[in-house]
């Protein structure tokens, strides 16, 4: 999705906002800009194509210490230089840079159109730097005010002047901003990651919250200009752990085998300090709750999207089982539509990797503004929905940078099994009970690795798969999630056509589609309903499909002719995240032997800002 820096400094902002911009390509994007305010006022730079593109066709005389960066994400009008941001109002002194979409764009377009304004572009954006032109308010602030009055939707804003030469005013509603401290100049980004180089100190905006970012300093204010008095904080991140993410510094063919490969590692970090083998519990601080209330918990309802979704129905599951609480996932996408009833003694529990999904956080908001309690499974620390929760866990799997979420998804499990684990052992789970499950979360890291040392067996099994127009992704129970999580990575990077089923289900229609031509990957963990599986499995062979099954070594497939893909057995509550990491590595190989570009799958952005 697009992505927003800015600078004001005693340094040249052009080659800094390029850098930042460089870092926010991973969020995808079509086109890039930047614009600087200089001795004769506003220049942009912008075009269609890679932010490499735009630094070596950058003007030679491109001076200034004030700017303001975009990567595009095409929304209205297609991706070429003229809707490249920052885009300009007729004069060329105001340029503006947006993320989100201006819902009442077509109408105001009309309205500048009717008072004279050639529009350029195809874009919602342009409205915004030509109404900032037409205020006649003393300010920018003031006139980025005004034109905000006649803006529906949402948006994250940065607009430099050159009659204000000292100054970025920027605004947030829905759309991530936060303000960077440095010494003696300042920053705008979108994404922490575009100026964690630079500074860690940061305000994170509000929605319907602006700033007024100087060399030396910001304040915030409300649309009504009163003040907000938002202090910067520290953020507790390691910049390192960005810079480990750039391109040039790592040895992976793409960033998502890369992110697959830091799993062990990853798994690790969101349990440390987390497990108490005394008492067979987790201790999970950030929850903000206490005992009492823990136990006042009669219903838990997770939302997140695709596969944080998945990962949510696996995590419905854990509590279930753990914690005997009724739970289940729901796709936060749908959630508000629907006007929910928000109950006092359900806890909600928002699951998101960026943290700045929109649909998660208006899922967030609807039930804050009902009076639910919400707490966050959330990867990017500070982000909007964990600023927007009652409290949560961190999920530690460090950036991730891959569209294909590997890493965070595996620590959104670990982090729901703790959960389910300290929610199960204030109410009925045994210690000794409590005791297994801490073992069996101990083990998962050196699990993960050894599925990992597989790799070169899979990829065979994935080319295989590779050839097929279409499959079908089946499991049951526990294992269904995993098929669900399997078929999303499947077909988001493959671009084959992956449909997930319940494997009972099968019988009930998909059936009839079953051929040589379309192979199922059928996932089955050793559990209660094993044998029904396997003669589900019959049904598939007896029409000559071709089969992989995702199990454990100990399990006995009987007669079944199949491709088995072996995984190391753990405890039974914990299997689904250890049968889910062979269908990453699936997914990972067909779309290779494709040759598709895995970071960047078409039609896809690593963070999903806009409805
Ligand atoms: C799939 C994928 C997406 C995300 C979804 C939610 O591999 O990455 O389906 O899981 O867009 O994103 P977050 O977790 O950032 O809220």
């Amino acid at each position: 999705m697009c992505g927003i820096v800015g600078y004001i400094g005693g340094q040249q902002a052009a080659p800094l906002l390029l850098e930042g911009l460089t870092r926010l390509e991973h969020r995808g994007y079509d086109s890039a800009g930047v614009a600087v305010i200089g001795g004769s006022g506003v220049k942009v730079a912008k075009q269609a194509g890679r932010v490499r593109d735009l630094t070596d066709h950058l003007p030679r005389r491109f001076a200034g210490k004030v700017g303001i960066g975009h990567t595009r994400w095409a929304t209205h009008g297609p991706a070429n230089d003229v809707n490249a941001h920052p885009h300009t109002d007729t004069d060329g002194r105001v340029a503006v840079v947006h993320n989100g979409i201006i819902d009442n764009a077509a109408a105001l377009r009309k309205r500048l159109a009717d008072d004279g304004v050639q529009l350029v572009s195809d874009t919602d954006t342009e409205v915004v730097a030509h109404l900032v032109a037409a205020s006649v308010a003393e300010t920018l602030e003031g006139r980025v005010r005004d034109a905000l009055a006649a803006i529906d939707g949402t948006y994250g804003i940065a607009v430099v002047h050159a009659d204000f030469p000292d100054r970025i005013v920027v605004a947030r509603n829905g759309s991530p901003l936060i303000v960077g401290v440095g010494d003696k100049e300042m920053f705008v980004a979108s994404d922490l990651a575009a100026i964690v180089r630079h500074t860690t100190t940061v305000a994170h905006l509000d929605d319907g919250e602006l700033a007024t970012i100087t060399a030396t300093g910001f304040t915030t204010f409300r649309e009504d200009l009163t003040a907000t008095g938002k202090q910067a904080i520290t953020l507790d991140v390691d910049p390192a752990s960005y810079d480990a993410a750039l391109p040039d510094q790592w040895g992976h063919a793409s960033f998502m085998h890369k992110e697959m490969l830091e799993q062990p590692e990853a798994a690790e970090r969101v349990l440390r300090g987390r497990l108490d083998e005394r008492f067979g519990t987790a201790h999970l601080g950030g929850l903000n709750m206490d005992a009492r209330e823990t136990r006042a918990i009669r219903r838990v309802k997770i939302l997140g999207c695709g596969s944080a979704y998945y990962v949510g129905q696996m995590g419905a599951s854990l509590i279930e089982e753990l914690a005997r609480i009724p739970a289940d996932a729901e796709a936060a996408s749908e959630f508000r539509y629907r006007d929910p009833v928000i109950e006092p003694d359900t806890l909600y529990v928002a699951v998101s990797q960026s943290g700045e999904t929109i649909d998660t956080l208006l899922a967030v908001q609807e039930v804050r503004r009902k009076g639910g309690r919400v707490i966050g499974l959330v990867n990017v620390v500070g982000s909007a929905i964990a600023r927007e929760c009652d409290g949560g866990i961190y999920l530690h799997a460090g950036p991730e940078v891959a569209v294909a979420s590997t890493k965070a998804l595996t620590n959104m499990f670990v982090g729901f099994a703790l959960l389910a684990l300290q929610l199960g052992r204030v109410r009925d789970l045994s210690i000794a009970d409590g005791r297994r499950l801490v073992a069996g979360l101990q083990e998962l890291p050196g699990q993960i690795a050894q599925i990992l040392a597989q790799e070169e067996d899979l990829a065979e099994i994935a080319t295989g798969l590779a050839e097929a127009e279409s499959l079908f992704f089946v499991g049951r129970v526990r294992g269904f999630p995993v098929a669900r999580e399997g078929a999303q990575k499947f077909k988001e990077i493959s671009y084959r056509h992956a449909e997930a089923y319940q494997t009972s289900e099968l019988k009930h229609g998909p059936l009839a589609l079953i051929s040589p031509d379309v192979p199922t990957v059928a996932v089955v963990p050793h559990d209660e309903l094993i044998d029904r599986n396997v003669g589900a499995l019959h049904e598939i062979t007896a029409r000559r499909g071709p089969l992989v099954v995702v199990t454990h070594d100990d399990v006995d497939l009987g007669d079944v002719v199949a491709t088995r893909i072996d995984v190391p057995r753990n405890e039974r509550e914990l299997d689904p995240i250890l049968l889910t990491l062979p269908l990453q590595l699936l997914a990972y190989h067909a779309a290779r032997h494709l040759g598709h570009d895995i970071d960047k799958p078409r039609n896809l952005a690593k963070s999903v800002t806009v409805e």
